[in-house]
């Protein structure tokens, strides 16, 4: 791979030891996916921030990079979901020690220079790329919603790839940063309505296990709405690898390739039988132990529709609606929080129950975002219905799930 000569200094340890390590990772994998060049960055969205992922190894060589070698964020650097509700932790039983062991993690990483956002859903909260800016993201529901909703560039970076981007404000110029990457390989025919998240989460369930690690281009969908393509992007990316997608007409690599598609591509069917056949995969009648909205972190507008819902109701189910800081506290100012507590539903910031240590003895969830509804299961060996936000929400109130979609 061919380095300018800062480049080169990084690599030789010029920089320090960290800076050193990072180009080294950066390099090496450059190397495996035939990177010709380096690429400069300016903005990272770190994944495996929450103690559950990273154990000691991974809060040991952050600190080690914090505190030992000084290092220092190139970028601006956010930072995903983590493992624990920062200010409720106790309150919502979170074990002392994963609590403890959380904090270390994120000082480490505060000091190093990220910013505190703890949430999946990062482009709710201020970090906006711009169209087409080459960007190193990790977690994988926002790395399809930043690739293809915003047509910014990023290839699905870890915890340590995203840390040694930030260490040098540099990414290999591999995979989703080029343009003959970004190219559609199948072509999805919509033919039926997408009334609600849960729809957009079934279509992408659907098309993620068909098409894996590809790009798929939707054609037929019209005016999905931010929250839509967030349930779509999530869902895509959990039952298949998907980081990339476009939808004709709507996102922006779309709008200005009119032939977005490769030659010659499969074409995917997604009618009734197929929401069909996703429905049927994730429903179970039964007492509901719990109800999760968030999945990815709530948006203002989920909070005013729950709250909406819930407005003098009691529920006998839990509800957890997951989302970020920022978010929860303009939900807090308009009003929105107090709705849904006095429900008896719950507001939990900066975790999800995927990250979190929370092991619960359930039975049932139910939820309307597909990528909670297929990791759930294997979490807690509990079943999942995905269902719409209305209908989970009168089934909390009468703490029980008919089955009928
Ligand atoms: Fe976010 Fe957790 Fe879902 S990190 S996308 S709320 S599994």
């Amino acid at each position: 791979m061919k380095l300018t000569d800062e480049e080169k200094k990084m690599l030789s340890g010029e920089y320090g030891e960290m800076v050193k390590k990072s180009m080294d990772i950066l390099v090496t994998l450059g190397d495996i996916y035939g990177a010709k060049k380096m690429l400069k960055t300016n903005n990272v969205h770190s994944p495996g921030v929450s103690y559950r992922v990273t154990g000691d190894a991974g809060l040991n060589f952050v600190k080690e990079a914090a505190f030992k070698y000084n290092s220092c964020s190139k970028c601006s650097m956010t930072l995903n979901t983590i493992g624990i509700d920062y200010d409720k932790a106790e309150e919502l039983g979170f074990s002392k020690e994963f609590t403890s062991k959380q904090r270390e993690l994120l000082k480490a990483y505060e000091k190093i220079g990220a910013l505190g956002t703890y949430s999946c859903t990062p482009y709710l909260i201020g970090n906006i790329p711009k169209f087409g800016e080459h960007v190193a993201w990790g977690e994988s529901s926002a790395v399809a919603y930043v690739n293809s909703v915003m047509g910014a560039r990023t290839n699905r970076e870890g915890g340590p790839t995203a840390l040694a981007a930030a260490l040098t404000g540099r990414v290999p110029e591999y995979g989703y940063h080029l343009d003959e990457n970004r190219l559609g390989d199948y072509l999805i025919k919509v033919e039926t309505k997408l009334e609600c998240d849960r729809d957009y989460g079934a279509l992408g369930y659907y098309v993620g296990q068909i098409v894996g690690d590809k790009v798929p281009v939707f054609e037929n969908i019209k005016d999905p709405t931010l929250e839509n393509l967030k349930a779509l992007s999530a869902a895509l990316a959990s039952s298949g690898a998907v980081a990339l997608y476009h939808v004709k007409g709507v996102t922006p690599e779309a709008k200005i390739n009119k032939n977005i598609l490769k030659d010659d591509v499969e074409e995917i069917i997604f009618g009734e039988k197929e929401m069909g056949e996703v429905g049927r995969k994730f429903n179970k009648s039964g007492n509901v132990d719990m109800v999760l909205f968030g999945c990815p972190h709530a948006s203002i507008e989920e909070i005013k529709k729950i709250a909406k819902l819930l407005k003098n109701k009691k529920i006998k189910s839990e509800i957890w609606v997951t989302t970020s800081k920022p978010v929860a506290e303009l939900g807090e100012r308009l009003g929105f929080n107090k709705t849904i507590r006095d429900s008896g539903a719950k507001i939990v910031t900066d975790t999800c129950p995927v990250l979190s240590e929370t092991v619960r003895d359930y039975d049932l969830m139910l939820t309307n975002s597909a990528k909670m509804a297929h990791y759930a299961p294997g979490l807690w060996n509990l079943d999942t219905v995905l269902i719409s936000m209305e209908k989970a929400i009168e089934s909390a109130i009468d703490g029980y799930w008919g089955g009928d979609l």
